[in-house]
């Protein structure tokens, strides 16, 4: 019954904008290094009637917005009071495997996690949220999330709103599903209830000057198209990690589950006017959850793909009531931001092609199971071995009829191209999390794991839908230190090495240092795929200038080994024959 209302007030909202608004919460900070987060089990009142179960950090619902300085020395207390296993992931954060909170951190009832970590990320709005193997989505949606303000000297040096709750405003935008009991159903298609905040059919003042949202795409799984009524011009200045290196004037702008967003817009001029933030879902094309019917065989609805009002609507997501400015307004929009610059291309170390697939049989799923490059996330297996300070593209095929978001952690990626086109204006500079489209749609990104090698921690890849991450589409890799030769950059191309017999018919290959000063410490095979065939760390008490490897197990073909020494690193072409 009440469910049913809901749907039909939504309806009313998405039809007349008719509205009863309620004040936009706006999350508390937390501005110190030594950080405590206390997690709980909690109640809060959603809806008119039955009061709803949820979870949150420090409060109720949601968590505090956690705002720090590049290069603070961080000391967090995640205290776990839920009375269940649980982890918190910084989510778009360059930290350890070991401080970075995914599935194998966990934190057991009543236990307190310590991590210690430097800031090292660009200023731009990062987030929490825990991350236990098949309950993310449960944790999630029962409120546990906060937003994480990074802050640094670049833009410290740009004229930019940045007064917290009156012009520099943190939007957490998600949808839920709640049962007849108004309680919180996880792994649902039925969000229908859209909450910024934590707040349903929120309204807030905003003075009539160029304003700042930071805004989280925090939902399970729909995707918002957001854009501003009368299609108002705005700027975004942020993506997932980082400023941009200038404002992208835009109209729409699409955020997937755990994507991020700083946008400007000005509103001088319109005090005592409304604005609405909207997401305009009617223009979603197939393949993206949040459209009429995402199918992409011809427009066939996805399985269990929920017919809810927001589907295919365009409706509000926050009133906007414009009031007179502040005493110090930001009055222009900058012209230029900072020095945004990508990895090359040319400067990859080598290409790993991922391929997103639903499991046997259903092309038309929309829950999945779905698959990485044919397997389901396994705890007890590392999917990925990524020499440290290895530069990487990454090339992602999406075999099925959703599109689902890479996130990627550990790093901020760059995307190169989408089936083969630049990618659109919002989607230039640093991204952890982007939409690969699907219908075997195609996306290239290229990143770089620097800093922290840890040969037995995991960082994850995964979809971030959450109920596709927790049904196992997600994979790990280790990011691991080459013996200590910790630099690319020493590659020598040289002809320091020789290698025989090459060609090799197929047993083993001897290569020796020319300098018989120098020690070999292991090697890597890589194919002509950029793809690392194997990886091998020489014992300390067999270091030699020489070594044979065998190579009896791989078929015929050109392959290049990489010698690790003491010294630098070597790089030859071998053929098997
Ligand atoms: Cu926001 Cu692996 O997650
Ligand atoms: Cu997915």
């Amino acid at each position: 019954m009440i469910k049913n209302t809901i749907f039909i007030y939504a309806l009313l909202i998405v039809q007349f904008g008719v509205s009863q608004n309620n004040p936009l919460i706006i999350p508390p900070t937390i501005e110190t290094t030594n950080i405590n987060l206390n997690l709980q089990n909690s109640t809060h009142q959603f809806l008119p009637g039955q009061i709803t179960a949820t979870m949150g950090a420090n409060g109720s619902i949601l968590g505090p917005t956690l705002i720090v300085n590049q290069g603070d020395n961080l000391d967090i207390n995640v205290t776990n009071n839920l009375g269940q296993t649980t982890t918190i992931h910084w989510h778009g954060m360059h930290v350890s495997a070991a401080n970075d909170g995914g599935p194998h951190t966990t934190i057991a009832p009543g236990a307190t996690w310590n991590p210690q970590f430097t800031v090292l990320d660009k200023a731009a709005t990062y987030w929490y949220h825990p991350h236990l193997h098949e309950f993310t989505d449960e944790h999630v949606s029962k409120g546990i999330a906060g937003l994480i303000i990074v802050k640094d000297t670049e833009e410290a040096a740009l004229n930019l709103p940045r007064t917290y709750g009156v012009d520099d405003i943190p939007l957490v935008v998600q949808t839920k599903d709640f049962d007849a009991n108004n309680q919180i159903v996880n792994h649902s298609n039925a969000d229908d209830v859209l909450l910024v905040n934590a707040t349903i059919n929120p309204e807030t003042d905003v003075p009539a000057q160029v304003v700042r949202f930071r805004l989280l795409n925090g939902s399970s799984q729909r995707v918002f198209n957001f854009g501003f009524s009368g299609n108002k011009t705005f700027y975004q200045i942020a993506t997932d990690g980082g400023l941009k290196s200038a404002p992208a004037a835009l109209t729409r702008l699409q955020l997937a589950p755990g994507e991020r967003s700083e946008i400007l817009v000005d509103l001088q001029g319109m005090q005592g006017q409304t604005l609405q933030l909207m997401s305009y879902a009617s223009e979603f094309g197939n393949g993206i959850y949040g459209a009429t019917a995402p199918g992409m065989n011809g427009g066939m609805p996805l399985d269990n793909y929920n017919p809810n009002p927001m589907n295919g609507a365009d409706f509000n997501v926050l009133q906007l009531n414009i009031v007179a400015q502040t005493s110090t307004p930001v009055t222009t929009i900058p012209s230029a931001l900072v020095t945004v610059t990508p990895y090359l291309e040319a400067n990859a170390d080598q290409t790993r092609n991922l391929q997103f697939n639903p499991v046997a049989g259903g092309f038309n799923q929309l829950n999945g199971d779905f698959i990485i490059n044919g397997v389901s996330m396994d705890m007890n297996t590392i999917n990925i071995t990524i020499p440290l300070n290895n530069t990487e593209i990454w090339s992602i095929q999406n075999g099925s009829a959703i599109s689902h978001p890479l996130h990627i952690h550990d790093i901020q990626y760059y995307i190169l191209d989408i089936n083969g086109n630049p990618p659109p204006p919002a989607a230039q500079g640093w991204k952890d999390t982007y939409l690969v489209p699907a219908g075997q749609g195609t996306m290239r990104v290229i990143t770089k794991f620097t800093d922290f090698a840890d040969d037995t921690v995991p960082y994850m890849y995964h979809c971030h839908m959450l109920t596709h991450e927790d049904g196992g589409m997600m994979g790990q890799f280790v990011v691991t230190d080459l013996l200590g030769v910790d630099d690319n950059e020493l590659i020598n191309t040289a002809n320091g090495f020789t290698l025989y017999p090459n060609p090799s018919q197929g047993t083993y290959i001897t290569a020796a240092l020319n300098d018989k000063t120098d020690k070999i410490r292991g090697y890597a095979i890589i194919n002509t795929l950029g793809q690392i065939v194997n990886y091998h760390k020489i014992h300390e008490n067999e270091w030699s200038n020489m070594y044979s490897f065998p190579v009896f197990e791989y078929s015929t073909g050109t392959y290049f080994v990489r010698i690790f020494t003491a010294k630098t690193i070597y790089k030859k072409k071998f053929n098997i024959n």
